[in-house]
C-alpha cells in the first residue's frame, strides 16, 4: 500500500515536471498543436480539434486519424499523400508560433542562455518579451525553482506572449510575472540573478538594473546592430560597476549529408543579433583599469558615444 503510494506520488511529481517544461507525452489529445511534414519536408504547424481537417492541394488530413494516436504516427490525406506527425520540439514551437514582434531565433536562444548563464532555480527579468520566444526558452531554463519577471510594454504583444507561452506550458506557468510596461518607468525592487534584454535601447536600462542585479549577476543584452552593440558596450563601461562587457554573434551553417554529397547547405541566415554580456560589481566597487590601451582613434575626434575622450 505505502509503495502503491509512493510510486503514485512520484509518477504524479514527473507528470507535472514534464508539464512544466512543455513537453507531453502519450498520444495526441484535442487542442494540442502538432507538426505535419509532407514528403517535401515542408512543415505544417495544425490545432487539433475534433472532427476537424487540414487542407492542402493534396487532400485533407482528418484530425480524427490523429487524435488519441502516438506521436510519430504516418497519416495519409484524401489524395494519398502521407503526412508524418510529431509534437513540435521548443525550438520548433517559437519559430511556428504566431508572432507580433520579432522572435529570438533558436541559435541565439541558445547563446542568450549560455552566455547569460540562466540556471535553475535563478532569479531572472527579461524585457520586452514581444512574442514570447525567449520567455518560453528562459522558463524552461529556470525550471519550476526559478522565477521569471517579463516586461512588455505593448498590450498587444504581451498578449501574444501569454498566449504562446501558455499553448507551449499548456498553463500560465505559476512562477511566470508578465508585466505589461515600460520597464523605465517601473520601479523594480526583487533582488535578479539574471537580466536579459531584447530591445531597441538596453543601455538606457543600464542604471535601473544595476541597482537589484546582485553582485556577480550577469547583465545580458541582445540587439541587432553593430550601433546598439557599441552604445550598450560603452554605457556598461561607463557606468563602471560591471566588469568588461562580452560582445559575440553565432552563426550557424545547416550541412547537407546525403551519400557521397557531403558539404554545407547553401542557404544561411546570414545576421540575426549580437549577444552582450557584462557581470555586476559588489556596491563601491569599480572595474580595475584596463591595462590595453584602446586602440589608436577609438575614440578620437569622430567618437560621438557614451564615454568621453580619455585626457
Ligand atoms: C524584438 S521584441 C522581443 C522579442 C522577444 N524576445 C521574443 O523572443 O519573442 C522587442 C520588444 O521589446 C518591447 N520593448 C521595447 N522597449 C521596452 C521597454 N522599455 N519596456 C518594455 N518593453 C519594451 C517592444 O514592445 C517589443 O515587443
Amino acid at each position: 500500500m505505502a509503495l502503491d503510494g509512493s510510486l503514485a506520488s512520484s509518477a504524479s511529481a514527473m507528470a507535472e515536471h514534464v508539464q512544466l517544461s512543455g513537453v507531453r507525452r502519450g498520444p495526441f489529445q484535442e487542442g494540442e498543436r502538432i507538426t505535419l511534414t509532407d514528403p517535401k519536408g515542408r512543415r505544417h504547424s495544425v490545432v487539433l480539434a475534433v472532427g476537424g481537417q487540414f487542407h492542402t492541394a493534396k487532400g485533407a488530413v482528418n484530425h480524427d486519424d490523429l487524435i488519441s494516436h502516438l506521436e510519430g504516427i504516418v497519416v495519409s490525406s484524401t489524395g494519398g499523400t502521407q503526412f508524418l506527425a510529431m509534437r513540435p520540439l521548443l525550438n520548433e514551437f517559437t519559430v511556428t508560433m504566431p508572432r507580433g514582434a520579432a522572435v529570438v531565433y533558436p541559435k541565439d536562444a541558445a547563446q542568450i542562455l549560455m552566455s547569460a548563464d540562466i540556471f535553475p532555480g535563478a532569479r531572472v527579468l527579461e524585457a520586452g518579451a514581444g512574442s514570447g520566444a525567449l520567455t518560453c526558452n528562459l522558463l524552461r531554463a529556470i525550471g519550476p525553482s526559478g522565477r521569471l519577471i517579463s516586461y512588455e510594454r505593448r498590450e498587444d504583444f504581451a498578449a501574444i506572449a501569454r498566449r504562446n507561452v501558455e499553448n507551449f506550458f499548456r498553463a500560465s506557468p505559476p512562477n511566470w510575472d508578465l508585466r505589461v510596461a515600460d520597464l523605465l518607468e517601473s520601479r523594480i525592487e526583487e533582488p535578479l540573478d539574471r537580466v536579459v534584454l531584447d530591445l531597441l535601447a538596453p543601455w538606457d536600462c543600464v542604471a535601473v538594473l544595476a541597482d537589484v542585479l546582485v553582485p556577480g549577476g550577469v547583465f545580458c543584452a541582445y540587439v541587432a546592430t553593430t550601433t546598439q552593440l557599441a552604445e550598450t558596450v560603452e554605457t556598461l563601461r561607463v557606468h563602471s560597476g560591471f566588469t568588461e562587457p562580452e560582445a559575440t554573434e553565432s552563426l550557424v551553417r545547416a550541412w547537407h549529408a546525403e551519400g557521397l554529397a557531403v558539404r554545407p547547405r547553401h542557404d544561411m541566415v546570414g545576421h540575426t543579433g549580437f549577444v552582450i554580456t557584462a557581470r555586476r560589481l559588489a556596491p563601491g566597487f569599480t572595474a580595475p583599469l584596463r591595462k590595453r590601451r584602446p586602440a589608436r582613434g577609438a575614440y578620437g575626434n569622430d567618437y560621438k558615444g557614451p564615454r568621453s575622450q580619455p585626457g
